[in-house]
């Protein structure tokens, strides 16, 4: 017997819990640095009242190039500081200092002060104590790239920045080793980032500590595709597999957004913790696929097939992976408050923009990287939409 929609989704939004928002499978970490975004300079941006030091932990992943060329457009000065694996386009004038925090290789911290530190890959606790033990005292604030997965979100409709978060069940977090975490395949993301939040805190206190807590982070240069498949989707157009009836939530933030925010965040100076993801208002996934859709250059011939979960599981589409962005009707995790974040200014670029420069990237990628990483294969979905027709589905679009 097929699972009912609410089980089918629990199930399946557990089994994918372990890669949601931002834990990456090994095989997509570092490999395609040359997929990152291109620096295209920043001609609008002003510079901040007071120029600040700024050191970026990471800098070259996805979401660190945004972060950084902003910075510098904003007129800081930026030190990264990473193992000089992954490449990435930056600005000329950022300093690049190595180190490898799986083996707490920081010796080129020591003696070194900044007014903030951005720490935007880190999931193990105890690479946050090892910053924490050399930088504690030389530096003005510490900025953690947490995650909405530190949310238990059993039970609950909505999360806001007091829902319960997830702990870790296994002893000493500071003793969890990188090849201990990998073995777990992700599952221990949401608890890992929740200790090194606690960690975070312990080190620089609630006066030094901001805690940024992403959703699902898209836009230029994201190595997951999970975004990136419906802009690329529609535009190839036809009839095109929806999931539900169009009016679950969706929730994600374009990274120049968030990655902006954080400088300003360090500029003024600002602590506490903030969910960050977006839009502002509710957004549903018939008004993300028609967002989208409008947003995209040409005439596509096109239609949205909106196909119900129960249906969807018993031909096993999968939300999240395969029909990207969605959980269905009732995630709270697709429910996150964002007010305290709105207040803080984060910001929003229109869903449009992000759309399009989604695909503009894509596009602009070599071809071997032009194999989608997410979304539902073709042919699974041409034959979904076969069995749909088959089953006499009422008419809708
Ligand atoms: N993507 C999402 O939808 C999403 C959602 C929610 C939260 N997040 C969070 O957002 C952040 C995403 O960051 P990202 O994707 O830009 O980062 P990332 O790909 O996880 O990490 C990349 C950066 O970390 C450096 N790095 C990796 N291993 C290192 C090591 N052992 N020692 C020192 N540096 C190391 C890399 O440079 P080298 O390889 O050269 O060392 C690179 O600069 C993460 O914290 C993630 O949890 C993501």
């Amino acid at each position: 017997m097929a699972p009912d929609r609410r089980t089918f989704l629990q199930v399946t939004s557990a089994a994918a819990g372990g890669l949601a928002f931002g834990a990456l499978a090994p095989e997509a970490r570092g490999l395609d640095s040359m997929s990152g975004p291109t620096y295209r300079g920043l001609p609008d941006v002003s510079p901040a009242p007071r120029a600040l030091r700024i050191l970026v932990l990471g800098g070259t992943g996805f979401v660190g190039p945004h972060q950084i060329r902003y910075a510098v457009a904003r007129g800081h000065q930026v030190t990264t500081l990473n193992r000089g694996v992954s490449e990435a386009e930056l600005p000329p004038e950022v300093e690049q200092i190595t180190g490898d925090r799986n083996v707490s290789e920081l010796g080129a911290l020591q003696g070194r002060s900044w007014d903030v530190v951005l720490d935007n890959p880190t999931t193990l606790p105890f690479w946050v104590r090892d910053v924490g033990e050399i930088l504690h005292d030389r530096t003005d604030q510490y900025l953690f790239i947490s995650t909405l997965s530190v949310y238990d979100t059993a039970g609950q409709t909505e999360i806001h920045e007091g829902s319960p978060r997830l702990r870790y069940e296994g002893g000493d977090p500071l003793e969890v080793t990188p090849d201990a975490y990998q073995a777990q395949s992700g599952r221990l993301y949401g608890p890992m980032k929740a200790a090194s939040e606690d960690e975070a805190l312990r080190w620089f206190g609630e006066d030094r500590t901001t805690i940024v807590r992403p959703g699902l982070i898209v836009g230029p240069g994201d190595r997951t595709d999970r975004f990136t498949y419906w802009p690329v989707r529609i535009a190839r157009g036809g009839e095109i597999l929806a999931p539900g009836d169009g009016r679950d939530p969706v929730q994600v933030i374009d990274v120049r957004d968030l990655m902006e925010w954080t400088v300003r965040l360090a500029e003024e100076g600002t602590t506490g913790i903030f969910n960050g993801t977006g839009p502002r208002a509710t957004l549903t996934m018939a008004e993300q696929l028609h967002g989208i859709r409008a947003a995209l250059p040409g005439d596509l011939e096109l239609g949205f097939k909106w196909v119900p979960a129960p249906f969807l599981s018993e031909q096993e589409v999968r939300p999240w992976s395969e029909m990207t962005t969605w959980f269905g009707p009732d995630a709270a995790i697709s429910r996150a408050r964002v007010d305290r974040a709105v207040e803080a200014g984060l910001t929003f670029r229109p869903l449009a923009v992000t759309a399009a420069d989604t695909l503009e990237w894509f596009r602009a990628q070599p071809a071997e990287r032009q194999e989608l990483r997410a979304g539902l294969d073709p042919e699974k979905e041409a034959r979904v939409l076969a069995a749909w027709r088959g089953a006499g589905s009422p008419e809708q679009s």
